[in-house]
């Protein structure tokens, strides 16, 4: 049976380091309140003149170097974000466009943290019911933009960046093996961008209100996340008759090191399986995963034949997993 596998990864971040020590400066914080509860200890923030499909851009030609493959061998571009270039059209238009994939469909999804692990079910079910080939999926954001510099809560989390991979339709054994999506909408208002859309479209109350701006309740998408990727991992690794210690490498969305740490320690994973760089990325929504992604296949952590767990979670709220086989 068709599946989709995994040919190539690449990601991208911005040069420009702010590091927590910065942040002394900017609010009432420090280095180790933030290192303490968070695990960051810096994050990449883009240049003034780039926009998030730059930075998708970049992620994405280095998808394609290490795939060997032209832009126009894409049939589908897929971009996860909530920090798209404008409300429309779609970041993966513009990607398209920057990319000259002139023979692609393109579009984006909005699952805030999970953009790109729901993004891997849809290139699957595209890619097994034989509709396309060739997927470029992207996760990117520029957060930098959205978060209220003034909120101590929020605005030491989040960071920039951009992580691509290259789906391909095989009859092998290796390749996507399950995936799970989850939502539960009856919780949207713990983590939201309210101001700019239909319902408070922009006016001067809504800047006002500071409504263009991410407003989260932190503990209680913590509670929520915790919970959440219980229930997650062991309905995923009871689906595929797989033991957590089967496991190779598990990348959990990079929100916070305490939740990456509890979901180990319940697994009973060992740390070096499990992938860490919030301390230095921050929270970058939908482009943790495929960052973490990159730099684990980058570093040759992974072989064939090793099973990779993916799990994200964030607003709406929406959680997910893809189970893959490298
Ligand atoms: O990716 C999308 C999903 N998002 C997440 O997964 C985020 C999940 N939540 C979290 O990671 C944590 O809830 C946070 C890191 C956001 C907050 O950690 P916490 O341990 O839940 O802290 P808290 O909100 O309970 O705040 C504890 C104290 C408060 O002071 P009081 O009320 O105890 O006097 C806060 O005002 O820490 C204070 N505080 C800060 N202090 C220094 C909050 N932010 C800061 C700060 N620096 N930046």
């Amino acid at each position: 049976m068709l599946k989709a596998k995994i040919i190539a990864t690449g990601s991208y971040l911005p040069e420009k380091r702010l590091t927590n020590f910065d942040f002394e400066k900017m609010i009432d914080t420090s280095d180790d309140w933030i290192t303490e509860r968070t695990g960051i200890k810096e994050r990449r923030i883009a240049e003034d003149g780039q926009s998030t499909s730059d930075l998708a851009y970049e992620a994405s030609k280095n998808a394609l170097r290490q795939a060997g493959l032209e832009a126009d061998d894409l049939d589908l571009i897929i971009v996860a974000t909530v920090t798209g270039d404008m409300i429309f059209p779609a970041t993966a238009c513009l990607l398209q466009n920057l990319l000259s994939a002139k023979k692609a469909a393109a579009f984006d999804i909005n699952a805030v943290c999970s953009g790109f692990v729901y993004g891997l079910s849809v290139a699957n079910s595209f890619i097994r019911a034989g509709t396309y080939k060739r997927i470029l999926l992207v996760g990117a954001e520029i957060y930098s933009r959205i978060i209220d510099w003034e909120d101590r809560t929020t605005c030491i989390l989040f960071g920039d960046g951009a992580g691509a991979v290259i789906l391909e339709a095989t009859d092998g054994d290796s390749g996507i093996v399950s995936t799970r999506l989850c939502s539960d909408g009856s919780l949207w208002e713990i983590l939201t961008l309210p101001g700019g859309g239909s319902k408070y479209p922009p006016s001067e109350e809504t800047i006002r209100k500071r409504l263009h701006f991410l407003k989260m309740n932190g503990k209680e998408i913590f509670k929520a996340a915790v919970k959440a990727l219980q229930t997650l991992v062991d309905d995923t690794l009871k689906e595929n008759n797989l033991k957590p210690s089967q496991l190779s490498v598990l990348i959990l969305h990079q929100a916070n090191l305490r939740i990456i740490q509890a979901a180990a320690a319940r697994l009973g994973l060992p740390m070096d399986k499990v992938v860490v760089n919030i301390d230095k990325y921050g929270n970058t929504s939908a482009a943790s995963v495929p960052i973490a992604l990159d730099e684990v296949v980058r570093a040759g952590k992974v072989k064939e034949g090793d099973y990779i767990l993916l799990e994200a979670f964030g607003g709406g709220l929406t959680w997910a997993s893809a189970l893959i086989k490298w």
